[in-house]
C-alpha cells in the first residue's frame, strides 16, 4: 500500500492571513506524522503565499520523518532548498497567478537545466523528485536528467467528471506506472486526491508515496470545529464564574 506524505501548506495558508503565528504548520506536522503519515511535505513559492522560509528551517528540525521539499528550480529556492537539506525536493512548475501547481514539469524541453539542478542537489545529497504529467515521454525524460524518483501529477484524475473520463485517467495512470516501474524509478503521486478518490492510485504497486494536502487540511477543519468551539464557549463561561 502507498504511504501517506500530509502537505501542510494549507495550515500555513490560514495563518497568513492574519500574519499571526497560528495555526501553526509545525504543530500539524506532528499530528500528521502522530496518525501515521511517513513524511510531510511542503511548498516554499517564491510569491510565499504560505510557507515561510523560516517554517522550512523549523519544520525540517522538528519532524521525526522526511520532508520533501515542493519547489520551483528557480536560483532563490534552490539556495534555500541547499541550505535545508531536506530528505527530497520535488521540483515543480511555478505559475504566479495560478491557484496551486498546475501540470507537470515539461522535463522533455527543460533537460538541460533540470540535469544541472539535480546534479546540485545530488552533490549535498538531497534526492530529487520530478512532478509530471503521467506521459511516457515524461517519464523518460526524467529517467535521462537523473531523478531519483518522479510524482505523477493525480490532478486531471481527480477533476474527471465523467465515469469514462475518470476510468481513461486511472487507465493513464496505471499505464504511466507500468512504465516506471519497468525503469526503476521511483514513483510517487498526488494532487487533488481526497479519501473518495485516493482508492484507485493508492491500489497501483509501485506507488510508493501518495502526497496528500488540501483535502486532508479541509476535512481536519471540520473534525474541528465542534471541539474548538467548545473550548471557546467554556473560556467564556470559565470567566464569568
Ligand atoms: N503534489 C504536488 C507536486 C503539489 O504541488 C501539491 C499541491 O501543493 C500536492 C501534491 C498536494 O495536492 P493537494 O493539496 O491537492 O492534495
Amino acid at each position: 500500500m502507498a504511504d501517506i506524505c500530509v502537505n501542510v501548506d494549507h495550515v500555513a495558508t490560514v495563518r497568513q492571513a492574519r500574519r499571526t503565528i497560528m495555526p501553526d504548520p509545525l504543530e500539524a506536522a506532528l499530528l500528521a506524522e502522530k496518525a501515521g503519515a511517513v513524511g510531510i511535505t511542503i511548498h516554499l513559492r517564491e510569491d510565499r503565499r504560505h510557507i515561510q522560509d523560516a517554517d522550512v528551517y523549523r519544520i525540517k528540525r522538528g519532524i521525526a520523518t522526511k520532508l520533501n521539499l515542493e519547489m520551483a528550480a528557480s536560483p532563490e529556492i534552490i539556495g534555500v532548498a541547499l541550505a535545508v537539506k531536506p530528505f527530497q525536493v520535488t521540483l515543480v512548475p511555478e505559475r504566479r497567478r495560478e491557484l496551486t501547481t498546475e501540470g507537470g514539469l515539461d522535463v522533455k524541453r527543460a533537460r538541460a537545466k533540470l540535469a544541472g539542478v539535480i546534479e546540485k542537489f545530488h552533490a549535498k545529497k538531497i534526492l530529487v523528485s520530478l512532478f509530471i504529467d503521467p506521459e511516457e515521454d515524461q517519464s523518460r525524460a526524467s529517467m535521462d536528467v537523473g531523478a531519483d524518483a518522479v510524482e505523477f501529477n493525480t490532478g486531471a484524475y481527480s477533476e474527471a467528471k465523467t465515469k469514462r473520463a475518470i476510468q481513461s485517467e486511472i487507465r493513464r495512470l496505471v499505464k504511466a506506472c507500468a512504465l516506471t516501474e519497468k525503469m526503476r524509478l521511483v514513483t510517487h503521486a498526488g494532487h487533488g486526491l481526497t479519501v473518495t478518490n485516493v482508492g484507485p492510485v493508492a491500489v497501483i504497486p509501485n506507488v510508493e508515496e501518495l502526497n496528500i494536502g488540501h483535502s486532508i487540511v479541509s476535512r481536519s477543519i471540520m473534525i474541528g470545529m465542534e471541539q474548538a468551539v467548545r473550548e471557546m464557549i467554556e473560556a467564556a463561561r470559565k470567566a464569568r464564574g
